[in-house]
């Protein structure tokens, strides 16, 4: 195991109708905030009467940031940092899913830059150094954003999704209320699925140190029930049981806790799927449906041992030589994409092989911001997606 720093600040509120504490977990933090919603999900379930209600109860003056949609752009958040600044607001709440829980945190970033643009800080060209106090409220069962600092925007002019981090943006508090969820419909419920799942799978497979049994049964038993969980929602939308394994599965995901010892990784598939999203605006999770059993086949060929283990201890899989285990471990996994309702090649996605040379010039940004650029060349991105395209 790596040495390592494990901190997160983020207080949890988990529970059925807790949604209903917004106003008094966030009055004595902040008395004007930003409320931000996606295009039209809150209103129509009535959470965003609930948060609305319960803020305006506490004495906490709410000003509205709407219409942010999914893979979230840049302009909605210069207009989400303008309104903060001319109204003086004290901190951002956001009741939505990633797309905009991370408009949220690009805000209350943005809002404290004494000067330049937001999009610095995702190019790296400047440093998130505070933020307005974050606070959210989930209703879908995917990103982590609730408990972790990162967050993803499309800058539609230069046509790049990059991700970026810091400490401070960490929500001060998030409430997950699951009955929230119950109304993600069944294809972004399977995509929230497939998120959480590839948020364990990518460290799993890319981390540094060979040695670290505990965090590969972390994540393996996280991915177990992530799997089981994300059917059962699919099956049956209502099913609070559900809902509550896979908002909280989701959650633990991507906050720091499996990662945490295993050395050196990064989000390849991620980073790939952020340049199919920037250029084909697909939802995120079916992106990386798309790209996970073709990805996994070509990691395969240097990694086949570590697929093969999960093939063991998820499927029971046994017997042939350890390249058979993982080639049958990329088909279970593909079955599960498939009977969700999860796109598993690029071809179901209408997107062709003659794409993949401008989706490994896109991802290139990126990886070269994460310095990975020599490991992950355009020549390498535009092979993995050889492999998932059909
Ligand atoms: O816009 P509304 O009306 O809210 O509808 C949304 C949207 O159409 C709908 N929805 C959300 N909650 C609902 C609901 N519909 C019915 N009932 C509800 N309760 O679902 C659609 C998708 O919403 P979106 O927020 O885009 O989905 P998701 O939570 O999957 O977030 C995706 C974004 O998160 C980023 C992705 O790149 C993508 O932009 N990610 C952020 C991460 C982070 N901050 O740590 C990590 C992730 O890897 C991911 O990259
Ligand atoms: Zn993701």
């Amino acid at each position: 195991m790596q040495p390592f720093t494990f901190h997160n600040p983020t207080r949890i509120l988990f529970g059925p109708g807790l949604c209903d504490q917004a106003g008094a977990e966030i009055r004595p933090f902040s008395d004007r905030v930003l409320l931000v919603t996606g295009t039209g999900s809150a209103k129509r379930t009535g959470a965003y009467d609930r948060v609305r209600r319960s803020l305006e109860a506490a004495g906490v003056r709410v000003r509205d940031l709407e219409g942010v949609v999914s893979n979230p752009r840049l302009s909605k958040v210069r207009e989400g940092i303008e309104a903060t600044r001319a109204e003086a607001l004290t901190a951002v709440v956001a009741l939505g899913g990633g797309s905009v829980m991370d408009t949220a945190k690009a805000v209350a970033a943005g809002a404290v830059l004494d000067e330049g643009d937001v999009w610095d800080c995702f190019t790296r060209t400047r440093e998130i150094a505070g933020a307005l106090p974050v606070f959210t409220v989930p209703t879908l069962a995917a990103s982590g954003s609730e408990m972790n600092g990162f967050m993803v925007i499309t800058n539609e002019e230069t046509g790049h999704k990059l991700a970026a981090g810091s400490e401070h943006l960490y929500p001060r508090l998030s409430i997950l209320d699951p009955v929230l969820t119950c109304s993600v419909p069944p294809d972004y419920t399977a995509y929230g699925g497939a998120d959480a799942v590839c948020h364990l799978l990518e460290p799993y497979f890319n981390g540094s140190d060979p040695d670290t049994p505990l965090q590969d049964r972390l994540a393996e038993a996280l991915i177990q029930t992530l799997l089981e969980a994300t059917e059962a929602a699919v099956a049956r939308p209502g099913d609070v049981a559900a809902r509550s394994t896979l908002m909280w599965g989701a959650t633990l995901a991507l906050n720091g806790l499996t990662r945490a010892g295993i050395g050196e990784h990064f989000f390849a598939v991620h980073m790939i799927e952020h340049a199919l999203s920037a250029l084909f605006d697909v939802p995120h999770g079916a992106g990386l449906a798309a790209l996970l059993p073709g990805w996994m086949s070509w990691r395969a060929a240097e990694s086949a041992d570590k697929v093969a283990q999960l093939g063991r201890r998820l499927w029971n899989l046994s017997g042939g030589t350890r390249r058979e285990e993982a080639r049958q471990t990329i088909a279970a996994l593909r079955d599960w994409l498939r009977r969700v309702g999860c796109p598993t090649s690029l071809s179901e996605l209408g997107i062709s092989a003659g794409d993949h040379g401008r989706i490994a010039e896109n991802a290139a940004l990126q990886a070269g911001i994460w310095g990975v650029d020599a490991l992950y060349t355009p020549e390498v991105v535009a092979a993995v997606l050889a492999q998932c395209q059909e």
